[in-house]
């Protein structure tokens, strides 16, 4: 098998350019020292000792080996550290890809309903945020074309962000040794022409959207007993909380994303929200991550009560999440 497509090797932007840029920095200062104590070193054996230079000489060398390499450093280090914190920044437009890591294997579930194994299908040209889990151990999502990595962990979310340049084959890796077949826990990262990509992700196959089959869930564990409008219990509504802030009984805000719905379902009692009894049950061992996958996505995808100013009245929908779900 061949582990390292040369597409593997294409030029990955501001990553590759900070690197290049140490090496280049670093290698100049390396050989700035190395040549002239090399001819020292040969010439020194032959000359008979020369006077040591004078003190003022000498301060003057030792306040710009100093100074130089400190400006040098912290110019490195403000863009190097730049780069990595726009790692953690996606764009708010990205499109959004579920994962979850299970021994062996990866899944991946586009917002529009498609799933898939081991191959992972991105648009070109477009920011693409993938929010990870493990329903098992600890994995890593590992993209070596674009110098992108990131654990999966089991219980929480965590994720990364990309945008793909050229479209093409490239390798996805599980890098976090994980048991016996480890090594097999690999798969593609196809980059398709964005038109090519949206034509895929909708192909409806005749299968449930990821929201569909959360209706499905939300249905089959009664969850409308208490969060329909004016249930028996009044359970906190859930149309139109995604990306919102929710004030808790115990005076924290936390805004409704993955995370926040996540607990919700698995651990309840740790954050209740304000004006509400501790009534929802845990659904921990009752939920694999998928179905909480599917149920977060319905939860997106409930649109709040339209409270609506006519609609030539400007732009008033929520445009952050827009499309992103059916
Ligand atoms: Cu999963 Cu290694």
């Amino acid at each position: 098998m061949k582990l390292l497509p040369p597409e593997a090797s294409v030029w990955a932007g501001d990553h590759d350019a900070v690197f290049l840029g140490v090496l280049l920095v670093t290698a100049f200062f390396f050989l700035l020292v190395a040549i002239p104590m090399s001819i020292a070193l040969i010439r020194g054996r032959r000359a008979r000792p020369e006077p040591a230079p004078s003190a003022r000489t000498q301060r003057r060398f030792e306040i710009a080996w100093t100074a130089l390499p400190i400006i040098v450093g912290l110019a490195l280090f403000a863009w190097g550290a730049d780069r990595y914190l726009a790692l953690g920044r996606p764009p708010a437009d990205a499109t959004e890809i579920m994962v979850v890591g299970k021994r062996w294997m990866w899944r991946f579930y586009h917002p529009h309903g498609r799933a898939e194994i081991n191959d992972l299908h991105v648009p070109a040209g477009r920011p693409v945020r993938l929010v990870m889990t493990s329903d098992d151990v600890i994995h890593s999502l590992y993209l070596p074309a674009f110098r992108n990595k990131q654990d999966v962990l089991p219980g929480r979310y965590t994720s990364m962000w990309f945008e793909a340049t050229t479209p093409g084959d490239y390798l996805l890796l599980c890098s976090e040794y994980c048991g016996t077949e480890h090594a097999d826990m690999m798969g593609r990262l196809i980059v398709m022409p964005p038109d090519d990509y949206d034509r895929w992700a909708r192909r409806a196959n005749g299968e449930p959207t990821t929201a569909e089959q959360g209706a499905l869930l939300y249905a089959k564990h009664g969850c409308a007993t208490c969060h329909a409008a004016g249930a028996a219990v009044a359970a906190p509504t859930l149309e139109g909380i995604w990306q919102r802030p929710v004030t808790l009984e115990d005076g924290r805000t936390v805004i409704a994303d993955e995370d926040y719905l996540r607990r919700s379902l698995l651990t309840p009692a740790a954050d209740v929200v304000a004006g509400h009894a501790p009534l929802m049950p845990s659904y921990q061992g009752r939920l694999a991550e998928d179905d909480i996958i599917a149920l977060i996505a319905w939860i997106r995808a409930q649109r709040a009560p339209e409270v609506s100013p006519p609609p030539d009245e400007g732009i008033t929908a929520d445009a952050t999440d827009a499309g992103v779900m059916p």
